[in-house]
C-alpha cells in the first residue's frame, strides 16, 4: 500500500533530466509512494495556451506533495509568437506557473538550505550551513505595479508629502512598484523561521531587512519579528540590514544559521548564498504552505544543455531530501543526505560544473548505490 501520493512535474529542458535522476534515487529508497506525472511548462503554453493546465492543478490537489523540475519562460513577444494559431488574438497572457502554484496553494515559505558539503571543489569556504527562510507571496514581489501610472493612482499617492516631488511627471514617464507587507505575512514567515530553527536544533535566527530606510514595511516586519522572537527564548535573534548582510555573507558565511527575509531580499541573499556552496547544481528550494509543498532545484531549463544529460542533479536530489523531511520521513532524508555527501566527498563521479565528465544519471546511480 502506498503511504503517499506524490506529484512529479518534470517541466521543460533539463527539468526532465534531473527528475529522471531523482526518480532513480526515490525508487531505490523504497519510499512507499505512488508517483503521478503532470504537465507543466512552455510546451503547454504553446499547445494549449496555458503552462499550468487545470488538469495539473487537479492532480496536485489529489497528492501529498510535489517534486518539480524546471520550466522555460520567454519574453512577452516570444510568448505571443509561439502560441498555437488557434489561441492567438484571444488575449491570453503567460503567467509563470511556479508563481501561480505559490499563490494557488498559499506556499508562503521559500526554504533555501545552503550547505558546504565537504569535498565540493566549488565551495567558497568550509563549514557553511545556513538556511534562508524567504517570504514567498507578498513584499516587493506582490506584483502590484503600474506603468503608465493611472491618474487615480497618482491622486491617491498624493496623500504622501514626498509624492509632491513627482506631481508634474506625466503618467507615461513614471513607473511605480509597491512593496506590500501584511502583519499576517510578516508574523507567519518569522514564526516559520523560528519553528524551523527549533525543530532542527539551530542556534539563531537573523532578520534581514532595511527598516532604517523602508520605515513602514520594514518597521512592521521588525516589530512582528521581535514579538515572535520573544516566544523563542532558546533561540538567539539578530537583526541585520540587507546591504550589510551581503558583505557579511561573503566575509563570515560560517557565522550564520537561519536567515529570514521578505520576498525580494530573500531572493537576493538566496542566490548569493547558493553560490557560496557550489551554485546552481546544488541550490534547491521548498515552497511550503500549511497543507501542501512543492520542492524544486532553483535552476531553470538550461536550453543549451538540454538533451545532453550533462547537468548536475544534486540540487534536485537535495530537493528530494527536503521533501522527505517535510513528509516526516526523517530517517530516509538523513540516509539520502549522507549518500549525497559521500559521493561529493569521494569526488570520483562529478559533473562538468565540478570539473568532471560524469553524466546526470551517473551521479544519481552513484548516490543510489550507497542507499
Ligand atoms: P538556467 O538556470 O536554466 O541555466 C543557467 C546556466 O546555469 C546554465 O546554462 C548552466 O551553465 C548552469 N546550470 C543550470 N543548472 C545547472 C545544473 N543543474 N548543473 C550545472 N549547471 C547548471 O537559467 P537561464 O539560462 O537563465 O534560463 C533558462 C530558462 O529557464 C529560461 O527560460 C528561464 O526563464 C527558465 N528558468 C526557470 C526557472 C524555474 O523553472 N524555476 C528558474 C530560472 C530560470
Ligand atoms: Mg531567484
Amino acid at each position: 500500500m502506498a503511504k503517499y501520493r506524490l506529484a512529479i512535474l518534470p517541466g521543460d529542458g533539463i527539468g526532465k533530466e534531473v527528475i529522471e535522476a531523482a526518480m532513480i534515487v526515490l525508487k531505490r529508497l523504497n519510499l512507499k509512494a505512488e508517483y503521478v506525472y503532470g504537465d507543466i511548462g512552455w510546451e503547454f503554453w504553446c499547445r494549449e495556451g496555458n503552462p499550468l493546465p487545470d488538469r495539473t492543478i487537479k492532480l496536485l490537489k489529489e497528492t501529498d506533495a510535489c517534486l518539480f523540475g524546471a520550466i522555460t519562460s520567454k519574453p512577452k513577444e516570444d510568448a505571443a509568437r509561439e502560441l498555437a494559431p488557434e489561441f492567438q488574438g484571444k488575449g491570453l497572457s503567460y503567467v509563470s506557473p511556479i508563481v501561480k502554484l505559490r499563490q494557488l496553494f498559499d506556499l508562503y515559505i521559500n526554504l533555501r538550505p545552503c550547505k558546504a558539503y565537504p569535498g565540493n571543489p566549488l565551495n567558497y569556504r568550509d563549514h557553511i550551513d545556513l538556511v534562508i527562510v524567504r517570504e514567498n507571496t507578498e513584499g516587493s514581489y506582490a506584483g502590484v505595479e503600474f506603468f503608465p501610472l493611472p491618474e487615480e493612482v497618482r491622486r491617491a499617492l498624493l496623500v504622501h508629502p514626498k509624492m509632491k516631488d513627482f506631481k508634474d511627471v506625466s503618467g507615461d514617464e513614471i513607473a511605480v512598484s509597491t512593496r506590500i507587507m501584511t502583519k499576517k505575512g510578516c508574523e507567519r514567515i518569522v514564526r516559520a523561521a523560528f519553528e524551523f530553527a527549533r525543530q532542527n536544533n539551530r542556534k539563531s535566527v537573523t532578520l534581514v531587512e532595511k527598516p532604517n530606510v523602508l520605515r513602514e514595511t520594514g518597521g512592521l516586519m521588525l516589530r512582528e519579528a521581535r514579538r515572535v522572537a520573544a516566544g523563542y527564548p532558546d533561540i538567539k535573534f539578530f537583526e541585520a540590514n540587507v546591504d550589510a548582510m551581503c558583505m557579511w555573507l561573503i566575509k563570515n558565511p560560517q557565522d550564520y544559521d537561519v536567515l529570514v527575509a521578505e520576498n525580494l531580499f530573500g531572493d537576493i541573499i538566496s542566490d548569493l548564498a547558493a553560490q557560496l556552496v557550489g551554485g546552481l547544481g546544488f541550490a534547491c528550494a521548498g515552497n511550503i504552505g500549511d497543507k501542501y509543498a512543492v520542492f524544486e532545484p532553483t535552476h531553470g531549463s538550461a536550453p543549451k544543455y538540454t538533451g545532453l544529460y550533462k547537468v548536475n542533479p544534486t540540487a534536485t536530489l537535495l530537493a528530494v531530501k527536503m521533501m522527505l523531511d517535510w513528509l516526516g520521513e526523517t530517517n530516509l532524508a538523513r540516509t539520502l543526505e549522507q549518500a549525497i555527501a559521500e559521493v561529493i566527498k569521494e569526488g570520483k563521479v562529478r559533473t562538468y560544473d565540478m570539473g568532471g565528465s560524469a553524466k546526470t544519471l551517473e551521479i544519481a546511480e552513484a548516490v543510489a548505490a550507497r542507499l
